[in-house]
């Protein structure tokens, strides 16, 4: 397993839509080790193959920061199917270091998810979780948490976030 960089706000990687997995494979199976590998290293709770260069609808979740290995979750072209209420919490992204932001997300949301062998199935996540299922697909959809904000907050924040970049 190894450690990938993880490309940063800014980086057109992380502004498109990306594409569905196909049939799973040795390489993707290599991907997903190191992608829980570098959300390990980081300290985060899940990483979207776009952060690391590859525009796979594709992603990990691992809310136990590597505690308990029944807590990985691979999405693999998720799609978020329902949602219900609301949460109010601190939310950051390892393409922005340095800035976390109160986000208002769904309390709990459903996701329709692929398996390795091709099966759909349903998923269920409610709090830290519910927020990790709606970071992690925004991310496929070219979307970070950030842009929630309006231009105002938006250019504050990555004004604060170039100047930690050259302190
Ligand atoms: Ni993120």
């Amino acid at each position: 397993m190894a450690v990938l960089p993880v490309l940063t706000w800014g980086d057109p990687h992380l502004k498109i839509n990306s594409a569905d997995v196909g049939q799973w494979t040795p390489e993707l199976e290599q991907l997903v080790a190191d992608m829980f590998e570098t959300t390990l290293d980081e300290e985060g709770l899940g990483l979207a193959a776009p952060q690391v260069g590859v525009n796979l609808n594709l992603a990990v979740i691992d809310c136990s920061c590597g505690e308990d290995p029944a807590q990985q979750i691979i999405l693999i072209n998720p799609e978020i199917t329902r949602e219900e209420g609301v949460q109010y919490g601190t939310e950051g992204c390892l393409s922005i270091p340095g800035i976390r932001e109160e986000l208002e997300r769904p309390q709990k949301v459903w996701i329709r998810n692929r398996t390795k062998e091709g099966a759909w199935v349903e998923l269920e996540g409610e709090d830290l979780l519910a927020r990790a299922f709606c970071h992690e697909i925004d991310h496929l959809r070219g979307r970070l948490f950030v842009e929630y904000f309006g231009p105002v907050k938006r250019s504050v924040l990555q004004r604060k976030y170039q100047k930690q970049l050259k302190g």
